[in-house]
């Protein structure tokens, strides 16, 4: 029988530094949960690889995510959450996993008036195509482009998101999406990385474009499976937040407190060895 509440935390899991953009969204969301975090930043990027490397790297962080007592597992990572997220439900259960593929799709679906919805990601997601199959289950008629943009993501991780070099990226990007066609009206950041580069692309694409992205629609999804559940936490306190990274926590630090919005130091990172054996 379901708990009614629960104050285990929940698992949230990163190729990197940039779920940390879906982290905030669930603090603010659900504030009284104790949530964990977890960047495989010693092997970032999953967005270059395989789909079989990404699932094997992201069954070994959600693994070590399990052994901290977690009540639910959030795949904060696009690339992970297009490519593996069956098999790592699998390799869970009876875990609950959510994604962030498939709230990014809702609010993209959402969001557009036209049924034009450009989507924006890793070199892997698009290959895998986990938006597009998405978007077409609540609106089989969209009009779904989708484009890898990976150096946005080295942009946001050097901290770029913002002059020249930036501006230049999104441009080359993203015209040839606006030419010659039925214009998207909307995009979907379909990648961790890409919030922090909002006002960029916004810029670069004008107004009348809306942008969205997975964060707050994945953390009500979050909400709603917990209550469903009977997982939610009783806890009247604010939760506590911990960072777990595979390397460099300085570099961590630095960076997620970009995405995090708040400085986050050194000493709040804990390193973790996910290699088997
Ligand atoms: N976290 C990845 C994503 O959302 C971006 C970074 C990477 O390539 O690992 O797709």
């Amino acid at each position: 029988m379901a708990r009614k509440f629960d104050n285990r935390p929940i698992g949230v899991f990163d190729s990197g530094i940039g779920g940390i953009t879906v982290l905030k969204a669930l603090r603010a969301r659900l504030p009284h949960e104790n949530l964990i975090y977890l960047g495989d930043t010693a092997r970032l990027p999953y967005g270059t690889k395989s789909a079989e490397t990404v699932t094997a790297y992201a069954t070994q962080a959600t693994r070590n995510l399990m052994t901290h007592d977690i009540k639910m597992a959030v795949i904060a990572c696009n690339t992970a959450a297009s490519v593996a997220l069956e098999p790592l439900s699998a390799a869970l259960d009876p875990l609950p996993v959510i994604g962030v593929v498939g709230p990014g799709a809702e609010a993209g679906v959402k969001a557009s008036k036209n049924g034009h919805i450009a989507v924006l990601a890793t070199e892997a997601t698009v290959r895998g195509g986990a938006y597009l199959r998405a978007i077409h289950a609540l609106a089989p008629q969209a009009d779904v482009v989708q484009k890898a943009c990976g150096l946005f993501v080295t942009l946001a991780e050097e901290g770029w998101i913002k002059g020249d070099v930036a501006e230049a990226a999104a441009r080359r990007y993203l015209e040839p999406l606006f030419k010659g066609r039925q214009k998207p009206d909307t995009i979907v950041l379909g990648c961790t990385h890409f919030p922090v580069l909002a006002r960029v692309i916004a810029r670069v694409v004008g107004p009348g474009v809306k942008l969205v992205d997975s964060a707050a629609t994945t953390a009500r999804a979050v909400e709603l499976a917990l209550t469903e559940k009977g997982l939610t936490t009783n806890r009247r306190g604010k939760g506590k937040v911990r960072f777990l990274a595979t390397d460099s926590a300085e570099r961590f630090a630095r960076v997620g407190g970009i995405f995090f919005g708040e400085d986050i130091t050194a000493k709040q990172v804990e390193l973790v060895d996910l290699l088997p054996g």
